[in-house]
């Protein structure tokens, strides 16, 4: 039988922190009603050179080494986040061609601030039924960017970050050994970002009315947070056969500290054993686990053979909780990590070398229509776009949806349960 063990963590935040005092500088209120009400003290807010794939990036180098995993080792690839990159490509294929993972599948998951729990459950399923040795999971979220700054109802709570974990498979008894995935989509308009997907793109009107932005009904989600976290760890406890008090440390989703407070009371166990890091991070959504499980494992707080419980809950609605043992990471080797950045440094070359190689093909071969062709370097060896960057040349956007050439009665078709015919025989 193989386990799936927890073999490395790691983390990164921006450097740039906002106190509440700051926040208080641009929405009306005080570092008093923002630590009493959520116990956020300052939160982390990605500069112009950070973003979810570079904050996941510098989480995960951490995290493979500790575990002493080179890129090339890897399996899988997973980033829970609810801000990626970009809509396509993922953001787990970004951090595959950084780290040189060319053995790897990588995609992103999206289940908000349970994310990286769900993305947990899936790397151990995977490790356990023998499809993956290696697996990185990712927690990353840069939310300054969908945070609306003048709402305050919702820019005291969020911050920026990254944590990252590797699983590896191990005959050795131990890692995550029982976890809980579930959802409730009628709670989705309870904390929504309305704006930038297929149903409503990011128009002016739009961002007139701020739907490009976080929206929440704060004390629906609260109700719904303290039902799930005593409910989820009681049954990812009772599947791995424990009992709470046998718990050594419960790593819970950090958004808000009445929420794990009121866990705490609830489960009957005392506050000591919650690692809590709210206070400097405020709620970093699927990066808040990961965060602090690298900060517990780092300050000796979390150690080997500990029984941890984790549970994730957001928007979704969703939540996610996970009962593992804590494994014992490999002693540090110096000659790991120099060769690991050599690694990282020959995969830059080659992700840039193929970059290369793909234009050349181009000029070479063609392509069948010249308009898919990218710009023209300019005289000065630049692309016509100016900045130095290669720009594909840009898609007219269609000013209407074009309608589908399908007649009206495969509407009728499928409302009365009959087959539709196939589009080729009907367009005959
Ligand atoms: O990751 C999962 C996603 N999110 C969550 O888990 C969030 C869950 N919800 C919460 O954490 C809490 O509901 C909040 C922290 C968002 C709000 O705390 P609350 O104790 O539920 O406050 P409230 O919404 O009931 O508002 C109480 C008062 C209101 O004033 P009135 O109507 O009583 O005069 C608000 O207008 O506090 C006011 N208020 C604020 N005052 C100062 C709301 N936000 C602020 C603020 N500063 N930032």
């Amino acid at each position: 039988m193989k386990y799936a063990h927890i073999t490395g963590w790691g983390k990164f935040v921006p450097q740039r922190v906002m106190t509440n005092d700051d926040v208080a500088q641009l929405v009306e209120t005080s570092d008093g009603w923002i630590r009493e009400r959520t116990g956020i003290g300052a939160r982390h807010v990605a500069g112009v050179a950070d973003s979810t794939a570079s904050m996941s990036i510098n989480a995960a180098i951490n995290a493979l080494d500790i575990a002493g995993v080179a890129g090339n080792q890897l399996d899988l690839i997973i980033v829970a986040t609810a801000t990626p990159e970009h809509a396509f490509p993922s953001t787990a294929c970004i951090v595959q061609d950084a780290l040189g993972a060319d053995r790897a599948g990588a995609f992103d998951l999206s289940a908000a601030c349970s994310g990286f729990v769900y993305g947990m459950s899936l790397a151990a399923d995977a490790i356990k039924a023998g499809s993956a040795q290696n697996v990185l999971v990712i927690g990353a979220e840069t939310l300054s960017r969908v945070v609306n700054w003048k709402d305050r109802n919702t820019c005291v709570l969020f911050g920026d970050g990254a944590g990252a974990v590797v699983m590896q498979a191990s005959d050795q008894p131990g890692g995550v050994l029982s976890t809980l995935l579930r959802s409730d989509g009628s709670g989705g308009d309870l904390l929504i970002l309305p704006a930038g997907g297929s149903k409503m793109p990011v128009t002016h009107e739009a961002i007139d009315q701020h739907l490009n932005t976080i929206q929440m009904n704060g004390r629906e989600v609260f109700r719904f947070a303290t039902r799930v976290m005593d409910r989820a760890a009681r049954e990812v406890m009772h599947k791995a056969g424990w009992t709470a008090d046998q718990v050594d440390v419960f790593v819970p989703h950090q958004a808000n500290m009445r929420i794990i407070e009121s866990a705490s009371k609830s489960l009957g166990i005392p506050l000591e054993k919650f690692y809590c890091n709210i206070e400097y991070y405020g709620n970093t959504s699927a990066a808040s686990i990961p965060i602090a499980l690298t900060e517990a494992a780092e300050s000796g707080r979390l150690r080997p053979n500990d029984r941890v419980v984790t549970v994730g809950f957001g928007a979704g609605l969703t939540w996610a909780a996970a009962a593992l043992q804590w494994s014992q990471p490999r002693p540090p080797s110096r000659s790991r990590k120099t060769l690991s950045r050599v690694g990282y440094g020959i995969a830059g070359m080659r992700s840039r070398a193929k970059r290369v190689l793909r234009r050349f093909e181009d000029r070479v071969f063609g392509t069948l229509d010249p308009t898919l062709r990218p710009p023209a370097p300019g005289r000065n060896g630049k692309s016509s776009n100016g900045n130095g960057k290669y720009a594909p040349a840009p898609t007219p956007m269609p000013t209407q949806v074009p309608s589908l050439p399908i007649p009206d009665r495969d509407a009728s078709a499928l409302e009365s349960g009959k087959q539709p015919q196939p589009v080729d025989e009907k367009l005959d």
